[in-house]
């Protein structure tokens, strides 16, 4: 078998997600294993959760930086070390420089819990609910300057439905993070995402 791609997860909370990936990259037939997660937070759960399935971890605190940069570049060095291909944002709270991001070109992406580019920025999933949408859903997307922004690769859709809370759909939500953002890192992975004019293409099995 191919050796299995390398990727960091980058997260600052619970890590469900990270969860998700862990649980995808133990199969046999997953084209990426995680060779680092990072947090910038040091009681983030998803670092118990990398540590529970022997993945080395990071603390790297965005306090005490004179710029925004040096904390970018902190994360890099730590990257560049394990060796990475791939970064794959999840859950993760701070803005990256565009410094940062020019360095990850097409091999940096993001989850967002909403159908992009409606509803950017926090509390997602609340807003769509606010909004009275009768549909929303999560968007895998490569991560460019701008928030929230950047060629999407793939979205999964939720019906919000009439007798939903915003628990309800929170709940829905995530559940469609945890099966979409696996399956779109393994593509990348396997080298079937093209971006070309910020245009996304997947390259599906034939077989
Ligand atoms: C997810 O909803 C993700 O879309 C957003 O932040 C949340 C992280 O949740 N970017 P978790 O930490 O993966 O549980």
């Amino acid at each position: 078998m191919t050796e299995k791609r390398k990727i960091a997860v980058l997260i600052s909370g619970n890590g469900s997600n990270l969860q998700a990936i862990i649980d995808a990259a133990n199969q046999p037939d997953f084209l990426a294993q995680i060779a680092l997660v990072i947090s910038n937070e040091a009681d983030a759960h998803g670092l118990e959760r990398a540590k529970q399935a022997g993945i080395a971890t990071e603390v790297i605190s965005h306090i005490g930086h004179a710029l925004r940069e040096d904390f970018d570049r902190k994360m890099h060095a730590a990257l560049l070390a394990a060796n990475v291909e791939f970064v794959c944002l999840a859950g993760f709270m701070r803005l990256l420089t565009p410094w940062f991001i020019n360095q990850w070109p097409n091999k940096l992406i993001n989850i967002h819990p909403s159908l992009l580019p409606a509803f950017k920025g926090t509390h997602a999933i609340e807003q769509a609910f606010d909004a009275g949408v009768k549909v929303t859903g999560c968007t895998v997307h490569f991560v460019r300057p701008q928030m929230d922004a950047g060629p999407i690769i793939a979205q999964s859709a939720i019906d919000i439905l009439d007798d939903d809370t915003l628990h309800s759909v929170a709940e829905r939500m995530h559940e469609a993070e945890h099966a979409l953002y696996p399956e779109v890192i393994n593509w990348l992975a396997g080298e079937r995402i093209d971006v070309t004019n910020e245009r996304v293409t997947i390259h599906r099995l034939t077989h």
